[in-house]
């Protein structure tokens, strides 16, 4: 009934125990470098310090404002051309008739409105003397292209199991009751791991799946920070209830025979 991996950490022998603290300790440390970085890489897109909901939805699905070249228009060129003139480049920056579009409607108002300045000879401005300029200022910020979220997810699904496993295979050897609540810190990150990867695609649907992705990103690190603190502290400070040296430090799992589980 007391197979090794059924028992309590007390009941493993020290080479086993250590080899475990190192392991979550570097664990630990790899994990800390992780949440610095999803904050220095998401941090602030939306203008703010911190890392808020807003930051998620524009890493991801991008950003629902205005392009570069409607910004100008509504504000710092609005004075460089007629309300009618501006509707009309605005228009075609929403419209999906691209290059014809521009050579039609939209070039000779820049022609005679804008190349005065904007022909290319101050560096400091962009230039709009090409189409292949103008695209460039209208380019919509569509988030994450899906090359990258595809070989994120690849990476986060093989790496966060790896750690996760690893970490409940540990914690597994811990003394929780009730044993439901264990039972959900292991499960918890698995969880975490399918609904974070899948709510990046869906964050590009609808932007309210960012609170998914910010909620199972903090339900993982809870789960990662209980099992790491409870195991650290069985293995080295702990002293175990009396049923449990009775039953020789087999841990109640579901399954055993409810003697042992009492
Ligand atoms: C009298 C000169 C002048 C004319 C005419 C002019 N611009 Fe500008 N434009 C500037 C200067 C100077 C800047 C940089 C300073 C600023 O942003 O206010 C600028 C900046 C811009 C920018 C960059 C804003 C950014 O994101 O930094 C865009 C886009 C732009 N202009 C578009 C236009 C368009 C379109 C027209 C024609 C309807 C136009 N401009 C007409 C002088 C001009």
């Amino acid at each position: 009934m007391n197979s090794s991996n059924s028992q309590h950490f007390l009941w493993l022998p020290l080479s086993q125990r250590l080899t475990f603290t190192l392991t979550l300790l570097v664990l630990g440390l790899g994990y800390l470098f992780a949440m610095l970085h999803v904050f220095s890489s998401h941090a602030g897109r939306d203008g703010d310090p911190g890392l808020s909901v807003t930051d998620l939805i524009i890493a991801y699905s991008g950003s629902p404002g205005d392009t570069r070249l409607e910004a100008a228009l509504k504000g710092p060129m609005q004075n460089m051309l007629s309300g009618e003139e501006r509707n009309t480049i605005i228009a075609w920056v929403r419209s999906e008739t691209g290059e014809a579009g521009y050579r039609s409607e939209v070039e000779p108002i820049i022609e005679a409105r804008c190349l005065t300045c904007h022909e290319g000879s101050n560096p400091h401005i962009p230039t709009l003397a090409s189409y292949q300029d103008v695209a460039k200022l209208v380019e919509r910020d569509t988030g994450m292209d899906i090359f990258t979220l595809v070989r994120v997810s690849h990476i986060h699904l093989f790496g966060l199991t790896f750690i996760f496993f690893l970490t409940s295979l540990i914690f597994s050897h811990a003394f929780l009751r009730p044993l439901w609540f264990k039972c959900v810190v292991i499960a918890v990150p698995f969880v975490g791991i399918i609904l974070d990867v899948a709510s990046w695609y869906l964050t590009k649907v609808h932007p309210a799946f960012a609170w998914v992705v910010m909620g199972s990103g903090a339900l993982m690190a809870l789960s990662f920070a209980i099992q790491w603190a409870v195991s650290i502290w069985q293995m080295w400070f702990y002293r175990l209830p009396r049923d449990l040296v009775e039953a020789q430090g087999a841990l109640p799992i579901v399954g055993q025979p409810a003697t042992i589980r009492a």
